[in-house]
């Protein structure tokens, strides 16, 4: 008898272990990041930004946003630095600004000009296809961290 309680007891104990650690075992898909997005050619995307006043062009499906760059086309991955909220741009203040904690980030470089966030926002690498159509690559594993300058070694698109 005190057997087969002590076995109940011990099987109850393990189911309740597994029910517990199971949601964390469990991956989650990202789903709509993590793809490589196409976001169309060079050239057009620049006649946006000349139309626009540079304003920066959101790819909601990959989660960045196109920036006109000095000297070239970057794309800021929109999570905040901070604490990982979405940013959007505000048009109002002609920059980022985080709902979250008020960081706000350049326009066209992406480069913190309020804390408190503690670094840029990520970039994404673009490379271009052969029939000249660039193509960002969403990975957040493979996001380019920069430091608080903006530094064009991290121009992967050239204008002219
Ligand atoms: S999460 Fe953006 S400022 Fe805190």
């Amino acid at each position: 008898m005190l057997r087969i309680a002590f076995a109940s007891a011990v099987a109850l104990s393990a189911t309740e272990l597994v029910a517990a650690v199971a949601p964390y075992l469990r991956v989650t898909r990202v789903v709509g990041l993590g793809a490589p997005v196409a976001v169309g050619k060079a050239t057009e995307i620049l006649r946006q930004f000349a139309a626009t006043n540079d304003r920066p062009i959101l790819i909601r499906e990959g989660r960045f946003f196109l920036l006109h760059a000095p000297g070239g086309i970057i794309a800021a991955y929109r999570k905040c630095t901070h604490l990982g909220c979405t940013v959007p741009f505000s048009t109002e203040k002609d920059l980022f600004e985080c709902p979250c904690h008020g960081s706000r980030y350049d326009k066209r470089t992406a480069v913190v000009l309020k804390s408190p966030a503690p670094k840029p926002l990520q970039l994404f690498h673009i490379t271009q296809s052969q029939s000249g159509v660039l193509v960002v690559d969403t990975n957040p594993l493979n996001v380019i961290d920069r430091g608080q300058e903006w530094d064009d070694r991290y121009l992967e698109i050239r204008e002219g």
